[in-house]
């Protein structure tokens, strides 16, 4: 349904499908001092926080995108809760003086995974040729505009993508500390071919903060402040276990999905992964050729879906790397001494992480998408892996039944340079190594 009506008038373009909603506005008319206002003077004050809750504290938004790719809509990302987040309106504010009121089709993820609250999409279908800059979102189709938010519409008139390969890492929290190792993580990024990376932060150590600052300033980095727990209660768990948390692993769908909106325009490829991974090309010296060879292969296929291997902290190799003395001193792993991985277990699947083309994708989870609009094909080992360099999943195996996988060490002389080079501006800046 799709209804506007002018301001102070009640009048509804769409008769038949409006009227009810269009007596109620002639009964009950906007305000007259709403009638003069033009663009610049949409009532209410723009939110500017990443997340913003609504009236009720049920619903917090993120953002509004305008998604021209299956009709036009304003897609709203937003976390609602799965049962009191009935009905939302939204209010389109134009140019001219009109406000668009439309019911909203709210579209929950299909992975919630037990928690009370999920991301959903609200779709909000746009009125055709006009020109909109903001929406308001209620749960009353009558609301007064001038106490609510004001969300300003992301991705209208989008630019031709400028960078190749953008990296969505989705929250970092618990005062995360593995300074070496994000170091390293970030270098050999930039190695494999990426322009950029967005991360979402939520906590970390004051060394750590120093790292990202260092990104942010040198281009590479893009931090969006993520203090979900100012509104809901966080798991550390991707699945509910019904501890009184109310959203999984710090909202992690809710920031992939936004990465992917985000950056949809920016770049031509997006890698989704955690911090501690690496998407490693094994036939390839990077992700440039790497795509290359999968897209020639695969014309119709927006999705690539790379398996992911456990490299255990555990398991540490003495490797001679020139110019690395000085890394003991800086907290974290040093990725170039884990080069064994896990061998398959039998009966689990690997999980696999993504490399995709953000104009297909709809819906993101965490490893597959759920709605797309071009195939999904699964990268096979040979031709990458995810470097996963965490605590092991398999405890108890010998050492001797690891997989030994040194491809990292082919990158070993420019990232012992580009690491110490960091080193250098930010840990031992003060002194000489
Ligand atoms: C919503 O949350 C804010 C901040 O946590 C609080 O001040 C406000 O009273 C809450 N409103 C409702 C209706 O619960
Ligand atoms: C204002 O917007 C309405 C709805 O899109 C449109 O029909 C009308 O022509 C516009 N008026 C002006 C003056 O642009
Ligand atoms: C992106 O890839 C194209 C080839 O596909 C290349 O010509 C261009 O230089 C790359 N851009 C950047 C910023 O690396
Ligand atoms: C965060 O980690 C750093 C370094 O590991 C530590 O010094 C600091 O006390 C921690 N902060 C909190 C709030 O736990
Ligand atoms: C490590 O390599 C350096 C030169 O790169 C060499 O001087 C040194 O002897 C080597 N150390 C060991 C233990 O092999
Ligand atoms: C890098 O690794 C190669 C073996 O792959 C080794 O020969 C070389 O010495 C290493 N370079 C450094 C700087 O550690």
């Amino acid at each position: 349904m799709l209804c506007s009506r002018k301001m102070g008038f009640g009048a509804c373009l769409v008769m038949v499908t409006c009227s009810m909603v269009s007596m109620y506005y002639y009964r009950k008319p906007q305000k007259p001092h709403l009638v003069e206002r033009d663009i610049d003077e949409c009532p209410g004050k723009i939110a500017r926080d990443v997340i913003t809750a609504l009236r009720g504290n049920e619903t917090f938004i993120i953002t509004p995108y305008h998604d021209p790719r299956d009709g036009s809509v304003t897609r709203v990302l937003g976390i609602v809760h799965h049962q009191k987040t009935k009905e939302l309106f939204c209010y389109f504010c134009t140019g001219n003086q009109t406000i668009h009121v439309v019911k909203a089709k709210i579209e929950m993820h299909q992975d919630r995974f037990g928690f009370p609250f999920g991301l959903a999409d609200i779709i909000c279908e746009e009125p055709p040729n006009t020109r909109l800059d903001y929406i308001y979102l209620d749960s009353a189709e009558d609301a007064d505009l001038t106490g609510l938010p004001r969300f300003r519409i992301q991705n209208k008139d989008p630019p031709r993508y400028t960078v190749n390969f953008t990296i969505c890492i989705s929250t970092m929290f618990g005062n995360y500390s593995n300074t070496l190792q994000l170091i390293q993580t970030m270098e050999m990024y930039k190695l494999l071919g990426a322009q950029k990376v967005t991360l979402y932060l939520n906590s970390c150590s004051p060394q750590v903060q120093e790292v990202l600052e260092y990104y942010v300033r040198e281009g590479t980095l893009e931090v969006i402040p993520w203090l979900i727990e100012k509104y809901l209660k966080p798991s550390r768990r991707w699945d509910s276990v019904n501890d009184g948390t109310e959203i999984g692993y710090y909202g992690q769908l809710a920031t992939l999905n936004d990465c992917i909106y985000r950056n949809m325009y920016k770049t031509k490829y997006v890698l989704v992964n955690d911090v501690d991974e690496i998407i490693m090309p094994r036939q390839h010296d990077n992700w440039e050729c790497l795509i290359d060879s999968l897209q020639r292969q695969h014309k119709d296929v927006g999705v690539f879906r790379v398996e992911n291997h456990i490299f255990p902290q555990t398991m540490v190799v003495d490797g001679n790397f020139s110019g690395t003395s000085s890394w003991r001193e800086v907290p974290g792993f040093n990725l170039l001494q884990h080069v064994n991985r896990e061998p398959d277990r039998p009966d689990y699947f690997n999980a696999r992480k993504l490399i995709v083309d953000p104009r297909k994708v709809i819906q993101t989870s965490v490893h597959s998408v759920l709605k797309s609009q071009g195939k999904s094909v699964d990268v096979p080992l040979d031709v990458a892996l995810i470097l996963h360099c965490r605590g092991p999943l398999q405890k108890d195996l010998p050492k001797t039944r690891l997989i030994e996988d040194k491809r990292l060490w082919r990158y070993n002389v420019s990232l012992i340079n580009n690491v110490n080079k960091v080193l250098d501006q930010i840990i031992f800046k003060t002194t000489k190594r």
